[in-house]
């Protein structure tokens, strides 16, 4: 199983909230997404600072299309404004920027945009940054399968070795999957890379998130045993008869 963990985590997270939050203030849904943008370029100076290896956050899902279109007009000028804001940070931390998702739909302009962002960040060997735009699972999952170049039929084991291969070679699986917003739900997020991830679901919207919530987070990442179908080296020890 790859994973960061020699050099750090890798932590995904479904930044969900930013609705609600703007809702309960009486304001509208875009101070969400833009407070939303702000706690994201905190988590993402946060999880440099504490060393976690590769960070993906998902910030537009393929079913996001079906929000109404001044609402997604508005988060892509948002995604934009937060590719160009974060780019000469990451570069000068040393952070490598990467955008995971279909990018045959976006507008163009948010297309040179991350362009700009991941050539601009591409010598970076510091914390991999992931931002997942209009990024689904499962159509990831289909499409490493189709591109694998190999002729099927492929036996399962060879289809499985290939498609871990294609979806999680820089990345490594997710170690640590946190949903904020309440919903306990993956809404079609890193299927493959979270077979054995820690997943953990906070009420806490995104806007409010902070750093001290990823601490949190990953404290409690650190007290979860992680088994991976296997009896624990500290039970096989005690056990006296097997
Ligand atoms: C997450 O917040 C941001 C995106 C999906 C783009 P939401 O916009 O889903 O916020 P809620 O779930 O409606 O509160
Ligand atoms: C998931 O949130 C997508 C992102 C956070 C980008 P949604 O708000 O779209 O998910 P559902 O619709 O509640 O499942
Ligand atoms: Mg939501």
């Amino acid at each position: 199983m790859k994973t960061h963990r020699e050099n750090g985590l890798h932590v995904a997270i479904i930044m969900d909230g930013n609705g609600r939050w703007a809702t309960r203030q009486g304001l509208p849904r875009l101070a969400g997404h833009r407070a939303g943008l702000a706690a994201a370029r905190r988590i993402v100076e946060h999880a440099s600072d504490i060393g976690i290896a590769c960070l993906t956050l998902y910030a537009f899902s393929a079913d996001n299309w079906r929000r109404p279109a001044p609402e997604v007009a508005s988060i892509f000028w948002l995604l934009r404004a937060f590719l160009r804001l974060e780019t000469d940070r990451l570069r000068q931390r040393g952070a490598r920027l990467q955008v995971i998702g279909r990018r045959d739909r976006l507008p163009q302009k948010v297309l040179t945009v991350i362009e700009n962002s991941e050539s601009a960040t591409s010598a970076g060997r510091g914390l991999h940054l992931r931002v997942a735009i209009d990024y689904s699972s499962r159509d990831s999952i289909t499409r490493a399968a189709c591109a694998s170049g190999h002729s099927l039929p492929l036996s399962a084991d060879s289809l499985g070795a290939l498609l871990s291969e294609m979806l999680t070679a820089e990345s490594g699986d997710v170690d640590l999957l946190i949903r904020t917003g309440g919903e306990k739900r993956l809404s079609d997020f890193m299927l493959w890379e979270s077979a054995y991830a820690e997943l953990l679901f906070t009420d806490r919207m995104w806007p409010d998130f902070d750093e001290s919530d990823l601490d949190a987070a990953v404290a409690e990442f650190h007290h979860r045993e992680r088994r991976f179908g296997a009896v624990p080296e500290s039970v096989l020890q005690n056990e006296t008869c097997v």
